[in-house]
């Protein structure tokens, strides 16, 4: 049976009747495949890739060029699931026309169902712009990894009132410019739930703690394939990188033994052909 794919209206109803968002991001097409599978409520296309699957140091370095390529092998994979692009940094930074035109390229190139893009009070003008083209917005803030260096680094946001009021203001006007998502990312539990429980659109959490609407891991972490680190927040339901390395191990050993490939792994001569080919080797003798 054919998934019925989630608008951002049934979020919101979510979000009244209290029933909790999933979220992972993904990269790729098989990957969106078994998200969609799973019965994955949503997808985003985070600019982690830089770091998951390029090996970036940080999302920085990331392009529109590259968002749009694995947007759309995501897209072909889970065509019935809700997926939101992610805004790299420096495709929305300069000014509100970039804004625009590259929010839309998610739309028009990738079939994108919405954009997310960090940060708060700086970037209202962006997100109404955004907003005006009819695209479907979602705020980020907290830990903005873009710019995580004027945070002092990928460190929690909001752990301070002085720090929790900047939050709140950010949060109230991200939804005031009219954005309907909003993901709060490393940000304590306290602080979350109070965003939540007072803006009407759905509060999604990276690390910030179960009283947001739903929850987002990033599938890299999920299943234990990234290696570099692994935030507090998260946690590991597989160990991929353990079965694929174990995989590759029995594999070198099975070609160095030749137990690979195996009598059902070759492709013989049709019947008949077999004869005619001693013949034909003859010459070669
Ligand atoms: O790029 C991404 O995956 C993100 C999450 C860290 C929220 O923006």
């Amino acid at each position: 049976m054919l998934k019925k794919k989630l608008m951002i209206q049934d979020f919101h109803r979510m979000k009244r009747d209290g029933e909790k968002i999933s979220w992972i991001t993904s990269y790729d097409y098989p990957t969106a495949q078994f998200a969609e599978a799973s019965g994955m409520e949503m997808i985003l296309v985070g600019d982690s890739l830089g770091m998951c699957v390029y090996g970036y140091e940080s999302t920085v370095p990331v392009t529109m060029d590259q968002c749009i390529v694995h947007c759309e092998a995501v897209r072909r994979g889970a065509p019935n699931t809700f997926v939101m692009g992610d805004m790299p940094f420096m495709s929305y930074q300069k000014n509100d026309e970039d804004a625009v035109a590259n929010a839309g390229r998610f739309l028009k190139e990738s079939g994108m169902d919405a954009i997310k893009l960090e940060g708060g009070t700086r970037i209202i003008s962006r997100i109404k712009a955004i907003l005006d083209a009819g695209i479907v917005v979602c705020g980020h803030i907290g830990l903005t990894p873009q710019s995580s260096g004027q945070l002092g680094g990928h460190k929690a946001q909001g752990r301070t009132v002085e720090s929790a009021r900047l939050l709140l203001e950010d949060a109230f006007a991200i939804q005031e410019a009219g954005a309907q998502l909003l993901l709060l990312e490393a940000v304590p539990p306290e602080v979350a739930g109070f965003i939540t429980e007072k803006l009407s659109i759905p509060v999604l959490s990276i690390g910030a703690g179960p009283l947001c609407d739903g929850q987002l891991l990033i599938i890299s972490d999920l299943i234990g394939q990234f290696q570099a680190f692994t935030p507090k927040f998260v946690r590991k339901y597989a160990d991929v990188a353990e079965i694929i390395t174990g995989a590759m191990k029995e594999y070198i050993k099975d070609v160095k033994t030749v137990a690979f490939p195996a009598e059902e792994h070759c492709y013989h001569m049709i019947k008949g052909e077999e004869e005619k080919f001693k013949e034909l080797i003859k010459e070669y003798n």
